[in-house]
């Protein structure tokens, strides 16, 4: 297996901000591909994820190369046309040609239950150049449930529906609208419809993560639900997601489905190296030390954009799924757990030099520099 090391590129938060132009970053992109023996590579997208997978993480998981398209975390809608702030700050790519700085095109995407009220908001969205807008029909929490929306309107195709078709009808024709589903509230038997109301709303595109609401993060992923879904709508383009740590677990999703596109959520995010793994056939997977160096960049990017109360828990946090595929990131997070100060974060996960070093790169008062 060929491990991939990172380039050591000087931060380019340095060189001109978070969207500046210019070649993009793509750690694993100078790799020869390799012939895949039994399957064909997928098309891999990447996974919203509210409150985990914002731009900041999009950036570092776009860069390894792979990923053919993100989806926002989602931007709810209740009852009020959303100003421009609140689509920019959530998907800021949209300041930048709706791509993240590795030039992956990222679609924004809005959960709500008002079809009207979507559309308005869509149309305003679409005013801003997403790469596509995505609705949430799968989110399982309480909160948006209650009001209706996302995984609560699987068992109202109807309303489905006429969600999709509002927002069809609110944006140019060539603005591709997809949608993201579970199969069903209690019951995958309402996949079928839920799917179906997508598509004939006007959905170029869903994404089944295959399972239930009431089955929640709970494995398996029952990855064959979504072959009977492509048996029963042809025409349409259907990605499968859910459970998709490995390489192994990619091929046999793959089988299972007979999908060739498949959306990496939490995987990814425990290792960077998923996509271009998929991709290569096991050929390619990011080193510790590539790793480390997309959390020095990550780290930079969040002092840059995070206030200093918030940085350690970001840091934390990915270190918490980074050591699920990474015993380094294990040892780290045993080591830094209580730790909440950034100093003290920066210095034990990299280091003191290095540590020092970033700090320079932040323009921060340093006792380190001294
Ligand atoms: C913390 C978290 C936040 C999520 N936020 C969203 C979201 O904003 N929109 C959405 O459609 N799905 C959301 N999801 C669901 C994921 O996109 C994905 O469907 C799910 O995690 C299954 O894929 P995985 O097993 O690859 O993680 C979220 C999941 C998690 C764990």
């Amino acid at each position: 297996m060929q491990s991939v090391k990172a380039e050591r590129v000087p931060d380019y938060a340095l060189r001109g901000g978070l969207f500046q132009s210019g070649p993009a970053r793509r750690i694993g992109a100078v790799v020869p591909s390799v012939t895949l023996s039994a399957m064909t590579a997928p098309r891999l997208l990447l996974a919203p994820m509210e409150g985990l997978l914002d731009f900041v993480l999009r950036d570092m998981l776009t860069r390894a190369g792979a990923i053919e398209r993100c989806v926002s975390e989602f931007i709810r809608v209740t009852d009020t046309l959303l100003p421009e702030r609140v689509f920019h700050r959530i998907v800021p790519e949209l300041r930048a040609g709706a791509v993240t700085p590795a030039g992956v095109p990222v679609r924004a995407q809005l959960l709500g239950s008002d079809p009207a009220c979507l559309a308005d908001n869509a149309a305003r969205l679409a005013g801003l150049g997403p790469a596509g807008i995505d609705l949430n029909f799968g989110c399982p929490a309480k909160v948006v449930n209650r009001h209706g929306g996302g995984a609560a309107l699987l068992d109202q195709p109807e309303l489905m529906w006429r969600i999709v078709s509002a927002v069809r009808r609110a944006v140019p024709a060539s603005m591709p609208v997809s949608a993201k589903m579970r199969l069903g509230v209690d019951d995958d038997a309402q996949a079928l419809d839920a799917a179906r109301a997508a598509a004939e709303g006007g959905a170029c595109e869903i994404v089944v993560h295959a399972r239930t609401k009431a089955q929640g993060y709970k494995p398996p992923a029952y990855w064959d639900r979504i072959a009977g879904l492509r048996q029963a709508l042809p025409g349409l383009s259907i990605v499968a997601n859910g459970e998709i740590w490995t390489l192994d677990d990619a091929r046999r999703c793959q089988q299972a489905s007979g999908c060739d596109a498949l959306m990496l959520g939490r995987g990814i995010v425990a290792d960077p190296g998923l996509a271009i793994a998929i991709a290569s056939g096991g050929g390619r997977q990011l080193d510790w030390p590539a790793v480390l160096d997309l959390l020095a960049d990550f780290w930079l990017l969040v002092g840059r954009h995070f206030e200093p109360g918030y940085r350690a828990g970001r840091l934390k946090q990915w270190l918490q799924f980074l050591r699920q595929r990474h015993p380094e990131a294990a040892e780290a997070y045993l080591r830094l757990r209580t730790v909440t100060d950034s100093r003290g974060i920066a210095s034990g996960l990299f280091g003191v030099e290095r540590a020092q070093a970033l700090e320079q790169a932040l323009g921060l008062p340093s006792e380190l520099r001294r």
